[in-house]
């Protein structure tokens, strides 16, 4: 580490790329260790932003939409895989980054422990500091890919050398949209990142096939004493959904894509719900328990972020809060969480980091230590002075040089009310992730409908709200999404007086309760299937629930925290409507149908199913609330009282 601090030079370390051309790295040509351009690092190193571009800042674009730009998206391929191939001493190599968040329990850039918390990693978890610690931990990584992109995009001639340096220069990090329907016929899980263990990439010295960089890291090589425990200490690579729990497993995409589609109108819920009905920080930002009117306000960012960290692991590095880092989704799903913030910021800019007391440890904090909002982001660096970043500093995404598609051009609406702002960043959540609401019902029936209360596709704004959820075929290899009908009952059945009923499953959890990570499952009447690896994607789930969790070691144990998270029913029972299994949601309708019909599951991630009665602290409370629908595409429903029904644990 202190040698990497003095003075050090990043493309040396890429030098055995040339010689690794049977592990697909992609072959310059020439040794780039003798290029003149030598990056030398300050020393620390600080997270400082990217430029702008003739006087604009760039936005991270959805991960879909910068593979339609064909010299980005290949920058960007080309600049993970050098990353992922710079050597894993190198204090800005793909290892080393992704090993600042758990594993390996190492100092980064020379930023030490407290002590006693030797055995954890620097991330922030049941934290309100958990959007904001992510926040330099992105910029961090997007300023050290930028910067290979860079350099990569110096090595085109001729016409492509403008247009590739162009692209690169506009280059920001993707996200992943887990919440907003993909085009038709494709997985939510983009075929880019589970599709294909490599990839063709038209570099600079022609096509060539090199791993696919978004597939998996391969660990060059795996240091089994970081990995502590079986059989992430025999996995050359990093995996989804393993085949088997040895070191032969390959990843199953097949069965990510699954449980993402299956799970996709959950997903859609709990975000429109957070930007709805979670005004206050202290709730919005993370899952940690809060005894005293917590309501309406079981979910969190941080919780829904859980969920597709476990769905996109299901057994995989992805599942575990100190593995999971080293997948390539990682990135992308944690930008997601990064824009989702962005986006809530502008809807609720005055609310922020009332001072806690941390639930658990991390690197450079001890439990109960009280964190706000200057409390240093470590280890990032804002300043060669040794000064760190604090979440008061990366309130605004523009220190950073990024925005994203919905708030670009905002300047400070991330800090003060901005009515149009807020008026256009409305709409997108309508537009984006209203589809599985009620409220979509609402805004729609302004609008013409056919018989089955669909929206005729005649306004083509209200015709992307409704598009048909179809079962998913990626470039020939099928991934059969279960297909979620986007069939709305008519409205009249649904909502009366311009107020519905939401439907929820409010939960809580001690995080550690398995000593590792878990799905709580609802169904519809019993599982179909006999295999409980198969229930993520189960025809009649209702929705699931996942804990993201720790191995059971000293630093990172969480002890009895108690979690919270919430499962929407609302989608499912008005598909119910559609389908004239129910006639409608009101309490003496769905109060006996949920009891007679709602199933708990709880299984963890290698399959094995356990006893709810028998997992530490699970509480499940069946819960409804009656809701105001938005009069336009510019307002979000207003959620009122709640009313308790029963306890299904
Ligand atoms: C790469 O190109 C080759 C030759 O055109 C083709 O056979 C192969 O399917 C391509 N691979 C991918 C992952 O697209
Ligand atoms: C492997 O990880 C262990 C535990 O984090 C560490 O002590 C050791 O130095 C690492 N070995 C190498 C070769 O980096
Ligand atoms: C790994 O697990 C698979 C599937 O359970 C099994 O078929 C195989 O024999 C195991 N290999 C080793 C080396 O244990
Ligand atoms: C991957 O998972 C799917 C869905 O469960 C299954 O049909 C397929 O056989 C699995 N493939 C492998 C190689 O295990
Ligand atoms: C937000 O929630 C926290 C934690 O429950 C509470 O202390 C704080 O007063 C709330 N803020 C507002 C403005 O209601």
């Amino acid at each position: 580490m202190l040698l990497s601090n003095l003075g050090r030079v990043l493309i040396p370390a890429l030098l055995f790329l040339v010689h690794h051309a049977a592990s697909q790295a992609y072959d310059y040509g020439f040794d780039l260790s003798k290029l003149a351009s030598r990056q030398a690092t300050s020393s620390p190193f600080v997270v400082k932003g990217l430029p702008p571009v003739k006087g604009n800042i760039p936005v991270r674009q959805e991960i879909r939409q910068l593979q339609k730009s064909p010299e980005k998206w290949t920058l960007y391929i080309l600049g993970l895989s050098m990353m992922q191939y710079m050597d894993q001493s190198d204090q800005l190599s793909w290892y080393q980054i992704a090993g600042i968040h758990g594993v390996p329990f190492q100092d980064w850039d020379g930023v030490n422990p407290t002590p006693g918390n030797e055995m954890s990693g620097y991330c922030t978890h049941i934290s309100v500091l958990f959007p904001t610690w992510h926040r330099p931990y992105l910029a961090l990584y997007e300023q050290v890919l930028y910067s290979l992109i860079q350099q990569i995009a110096s090595y085109y001639e001729g016409d492509e050398l403008t247009l590739y340096q162009n692209a690169a220069a506009n280059f920001r990090i993707p996200y992943f949209d887990w919440a907003t329907l993909p085009p038709a016929g494709e997985s939510l899980l983009p075929f880019s990142v589970g599709g294909s263990a490599t990839v063709n990439a038209s570099g600079p010295n022609g096509v060539q096939t090199i791993a696919n960089p978004l597939y998996t890291y391969q660990f060059k090589p795996l240091n089994s004493t970081a990995f502590i425990q079986a059989p992430y200490n025999q996995w050359l690579t990093t995996v989804r959904a393993p085949t088997s729990d040895n070191g032969t497993a390959k990843s199953n995409d097949t069965k990510i894509a699954l449980a993402l589609d299956r799970n996709f109108p959950s997903f859609q819920q709990r975000l429109y719900n957070l930007f709805s009905n979670y005004g206050n920080y202290s709730t919005f930002s993370n899952e940690g328990w809060i005894p005293e009117g917590q309501e309406n306000h079981y979910d969190s960012i941080e919780s829904l972020h859980d969920t597709i960290h476990t769905l996109t692991g299901l057994g995989g590095h992805m599942a575990w809060i100190p593995f999971s880092s080293f997948d390539p989704i990682f990135f992308l799903h944690h930008t997601m969480v990064d824009r989702v913030f962005a986006m809530w910021q502008v809807l609720y800019p005055t609310s922020w980091i009332t001072p806690t007391p941390a639930a658990t440890n991390s690197y450079t904090t001890s439990e109960g230590q009280i964190q706000d909002a200057q409390t240093p982001l470590t280890p990032f660096y804002a300043n060669t002075d040794g000064t760190f970043w604090t979440s008061d500093a990366v309130r605004d995404t523009h220190v950073f040089g990024y925005s994203y598609p919905e708030i670009a051009g905002l300047n400070h609406a991330l800090q003060r009310p901005n009515a149009r702002a807020q008026a256009r960043v409305r709409a997108a959540i309508n537009r984006l992730y209203g589809g599985s609401s009620p409220a979509s019902l609402a805004i729609g029936s302004a609008r013409k409908r056919d018989t089955n209360g669909r929206v005729l596709p005649a306004d083509p704004r209200s015709a992307r709200k409704y598009p048909v959820y179809q079962p998913s075929k990626l470039e020939g290899r099928s991934w059969m999404g279960s297909p979620s009908s986007p069939r709305l009952p008519p409205a009249g059945k649904i909502i009366t007086d311009n107020k519905y009923r939401e439907w929820t499953a409010n939960i809580r959890v001690i995080k550690q309760a398995l000593e590792g990570p878990f799905f709580i499952h609802l169904f519809f009447g019993d599982p179909v299937s006999p295999n409980p690896q198969a229930w993520a994607f189960g025809p009649n789930l209702a929705g699931t629930l996942s804990v993201f969790a720790s191995p059971p070691m000293p630093g990172m144990q969480m002890g009895g925290k108690v979690t919270s998270g919430t499962v929407p029913l609302t989608s499912e029972l008005m598909k119910k409507v559609t389908e004239g299994e129910i006639d409608s949601l009101h309490p003496e309708v769905i109060e006996p149908y949920l009891k007679a019909n709602l199933k708990l599951r709880v299984v963890k991630t290698d399959g094995a199913v356990v006893d709810p009665a028998t997992v530490q602290g699970l509480k499940i409370g069946i819960v409804s609330s009656e809701v105001k629908a938005p009069a336009s595409d510019e307002e979000l429903p207003s959620w009122e009282g709640q009313t308790v029904h029963f306890d299904l644990i």
